[in-house]
Order: structure tokens, then C-alpha cells, then sequence
């Protein structure tokens, strides 16, 4: 069985003061487990103090996007060398806000893929359909589409360790979830894809997540299904309680 990860993106939401205050709720509640992967990926200015402030709990921290580049006149940017200085384990690649209002591709989120993997650090690969998309019944189509180019070039055993998302763009903050079913077919149509570029045993090492309005009472039926390996999760995660319910829904699948 793939570990299951359960991933919380917090966006741009929270001060310090409550990201720390966030951490510091969550010690007194999740037990050190290896069955599940936990991480938070907080707004980038709160990344190290979360790293050292995590320590000793069974949480890791994730960064929303970077660029591709080590260095250079980007300003603004952050690079996968300063993700991975700090401690910085995971790195959100191509969620559809970024592909929305930032202009990514998935030509740049590929250079992103292959540049996280020089750096070491895990990437979380985004890939969903819009809602014209789904109705217009191109969702095989357009998420295959989207997994071939961020893993266009990407080794096997690179690939093997990355984590995809699937996020339909109409159940993200809309409270409005695919039905696990739905959500499960998608993820098997992907692990094929990734079994065409790769083979069997590497299509199942890799994790795939569910992600749009995921909240604990819906988490233990998308984890249920077969090919639905964590929840990568926005609202949901922002709250101490609500977030230890979907870790621990992790850890007892
Ligand atoms: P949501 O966001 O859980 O608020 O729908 C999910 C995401 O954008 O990753």
C-alpha cells in the first residue's frame, strides 16, 4: 500500500503569530507516525520559522511554488536552493491558481518539476480540469495532456517519488467535491498515464492526491477508494482541529 499524504495548502492566509500559534495547537495532538505523510505549506515568509518549529512533530513543510532557476535577477522569486536551505522538504508545481493568475504552463511547470528534483526537493504536481472542460467530457483528455508535460524528461526513479494532485478547478473553495467515484476514476486514468510513460511498478509507487473542498467529512471516502493516496486540502486546513481530523483520517486509512 502507497503511504498516504495529507497535505495542507494554506494560500495567502494567516499571520505569523498564527501560523506559530497553528503549530503549537497541533503538538498537543498528533501522535509521531510513519503511516501517513503530513506537511503544511504555509506563505513562503513563515517557511523556516515553521520548519524549526515543527521539529520533533510529525509534520513537514512544503512551499506553494517556486521558481526554476537556482539564482538571478527575478525579482520577487524563490529559488529551490533557498527552499531546500531552510528545510524545505515539498514544493507545490502547477496549482491552478498559479496557472490562472500567474501565468504558468505546463511547459514552466515542467523546468519547475525537473528543477525540484535536481534540488531535491519532492514536488507536488497539480493537474485538473476547468468546469467547461468536465461538461465538455474532456477531462481524460486535458489532465492526461497536463501529466505527460510536467513529467515530459523526468526519470524513473525521479518520477517514482513525486506526488501528483488532482484538482478539479470547480471543487476547489467551492465546497462543491467530485463524488469519490468520480474523483478515483480520474486518479486511475492518471496512474495509467504515468504506467504508458513508465511502467506498472513505477506508476504505483507514485502517490496521487485528491484535492477540492476535502474536509473530514468527506476525507475517509475519497482515502477509501483505490487510487486516491491523500487530499491535498485548502479551507479545510487552515484550523488546528479540522486539519488534525484529516491528518489522523491519513494515518488511519
Ligand atoms: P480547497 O482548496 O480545499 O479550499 O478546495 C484545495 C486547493 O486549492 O489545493
Amino acid at each position: 500500500m502507497r503511504k498516504p499524504i495529507i497535505a495542507g495548502n494554506w494560500k495567502m492566509y494567516k499571520t505569523l503569530d498564527e501560523a506559530v500559534a497553528f503549530i503549537d495547537a497541533l503538538a498537543g495532538k498528533l501522535k509521531e507516525t510513519d503511516k501517513a505523510d503530513i506537511v503544511i505549506c504555509p506563505p513562503a515568509p513563515y517557511l523556516a520559522t515553521l520548519v524549526e518549529k515543527s521539529k520533533g512533530l510529525p509534520v513537514r513543510i512544503g512551499a506553494q511554488t517556486m521558481h526554476e532557476e537556482v539564482e538571478g535577477a527575478f525579482t520577487g522569486e524563490i529559488s529551490p536552493t533557498m527552499l531546500s536551505s531552510i528545510g524545505v522538504e515539498f514544493v507545490v508545481l502547477g496549482h491552478s491558481e498559479r496557472r490562472q493568475y500567474y501565468n504558468e504552463t505546463d511547459e514552466s511547470v515542467n523546468r519547475k518539476v525537473k528543477s525540484a528534483f535536481e534540488h531535491k526537493l519532492t514536488p507536488i504536481v497539480c493537474v485538473g480540469e476547468s468546469l467547461e472542460q468536465r461538461e465538455g467530457n474532456a477531462t481524460a483528455d486535458i489532465v492526461s495532456d497536463q501529466v505527460k508535460k510536467a513529467f515530459s524528461e523526468i526519470s524513473e526513479k525521479d518520477a517514482a517519488t513525486a506526488i501528483v494532485a488532482y484538482e478539479p478547478i470547480w471543487a476547489i473553495g467551492t465546497g462543491r467535491t467530485a463524488t469519490a467515484e468520480d474523483a478515483n476514476e480520474v486518479c486511475a486514468q492518471i496512474r495509467a498515464v504515468l504506467t504508458d510513460l513508465y511502467s506498472d511498478s513505477v506508476a504505483q509507487a507514485i502517490r496521487i492526491q485528491y484535492g477540492g473542498s476535502v474536509k473530514p467529512g468527506n476525507i475517509k471516502e475519497l482515502l477509501s477508494m483505490s487510487d486516491i493516496d491523500g487530499a491535498l486540502v485548502g479551507g479545510a486546513s487552515l484550523d488546528p482541529e479540522s486539519f488534525t481530523a484529516l491528518a489522523e483520517a491519513g494515518v488511519n486509512v
